[in-house]
């Protein structure tokens, strides 16, 4: 805990973001936040994208304040609102209830987030800001348990970045959620040689947020009781697959994943589109790449959003670059900005003849490239130097 001055308690944390391979699609209790399936994740690394959250609480405060990569946001929003009241009543429950000895509950708190990624792009950044958030308060607070809990209040798949590696939400079967929560499957250094590759199709906000998409999915379409059913052999199969690191079937079931969670959006009603054009371009060329390798090389999936995660080996990252280049060359020729992230083997023409993978070359579609790998979770910083927040809790710029 960072003590700038008396009377003034303030902690900064960082949370990474988790791309799903069994999508969490479907609340049964919408206030508690508990799904209709359970979900799998790989947790990425935090150099490439993180949210960065300072809190900090003080006698001084009159309001609970927020402000969100260098806006001030309401603080009315009911997942933030359940987050905190959970974490404080966690901290009451420590205390034995009593209030009145426990100035730290009656402060006002000040929160500034930021993230090194573009926000609501479908890049799973409020994954990353309400783990930091829930890491962060539980930090300020001092309590400790279960912080999946916590942060699943805020948004369900944030409960999946409190673990680094992969990550299993298990559904849970209780009313009360306690047993909805997130556990590791495997650390961040269990497989090495996996690959992320993030390609930002659109930096635009989502069409349509999740939690509406969930509902009207949950409504309307006959294919969910389907997807319900096949979920859990899905989630054993790849849990073994990642364990035994078995590329073929870990790719396998992420992308016949991702395309009964996007089938199910087509089939709510009204439909729900979240691939373009280029996310379907990128399904097909990852088709058409295993295809002619006769084996099975890279693994696409979606979010609610027509950004591609794919899922490869180390030594597939140089000549997957060159095809995409090849299919999606960016707009200024300016390939040392168009991949950002990890050191990237040389991108060179590619020397195999590809004509018979049958897509037009599309320049600009593709904006860039991250990319990056399995990483750590949650995290305090220490340096002072590293708040959000001045001494006077205002942002600081
Ligand atoms: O956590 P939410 O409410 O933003 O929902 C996330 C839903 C998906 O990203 C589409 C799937 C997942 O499991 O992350």
């Amino acid at each position: 805990m960072d003590n700038m001055e008396d009377n003034i308690k303030c902690v900064t944390c960082t949370a990474p973001v988790n791309i799903a391979v069994i999508k969490y699609w479907g609340k049964r209790d919408e206030e508690l936040v508990l799904p209709v399936n359970s979900s799998v994740s790989v947790t990425l690394d935090q150099a490439q994208l993180r949210a960065k959250t300072t809190v900090m609480a003080s006698p001084s405060f009159p309001n609970d304040r927020m402000w969100l990569n260098g806006k001030e946001q309401s603080m009315d929003s009911k997942r933030i609102q359940n987050l905190l009241n959970e974490i404080k009543q966690w901290r009451k429950e420590k205390h034995n209830g009593d209030t009145c000895t426990d100035g730290l509950l009656m402060w006002k708190v000040h929160i500034c987030s930021e993230n090194n990624f573009p926000t609501a792009a479908g890049l799973a950044s409020s994954a990353a800001g309400y783990a930091c958030l829930a890491y962060s308060l539980a930090k300020l607070y001092n309590v400790e348990g279960d912080l999946s809990a916590i942060a699943r209040r805020g948004s369900g798949s944030a409960c999946r970045s409190m673990y680094g590696g992969f990550v299993e939400w298990d559904m849970g079967s209780q009313e009360d959620g306690s047993d909805s929560v997130s556990r590791q499957i495997a650390s961040e250094n269990h497989w090495p040689e996996l690959r992320v590759l993030l390609l930002v199709v659109s930096d635009q906000q989502k069409s349509m947020g999740s939690t509406e998409g969930m509902q009207a999915t949950l409504k309307t379409s006959q294919l969910m009781d389907r997807r319900i059913q096949c979920v859990p052999e899905s989630v054993e199969k790849i849990k073994e697959a990642i364990l035994k690191k078995d590329f073929k079937t870990f790719a396998e079931i992420t992308m016949k994943d991702s395309n009964q969670f996007h089938a199910v959006c087509l089939d709510s009603c009204p439909p729900i589109f979240y691939l373009t054009d280029v996310s379907k371009q990128i399904i097909q060329l990852v088709h058409a790449f295993n295809s002619s390798c006769g084996i099975t090389k890279v693994a696409y999936t979606f979010d609610a959003g027509p950004n591609a995660c794919l899922y490869l080996l180390e030594e597939d990252v140089g000549r997957v670059l060159s095809l995409i280049c090849h299919f999606f060359p960016p707009d200024k020729d300016d390939l040392n900005t168009f991949v950002q992230g990890l050191q990237t083997p040389s991108i060179s023409p590619l020397k195999k003849d590809v004509s018979f993978i049958s897509l037009p070359v599309q320049r600009g579609a593709i904006q860039y490239v991250i990319h990056t790998q399995s990483g750590p979770g949650p995290s305090i910083l220490q340096d002072p130097a590293q708040s959000l927040l001045q001494a006077d809790g205002f942002p600081n710029s």
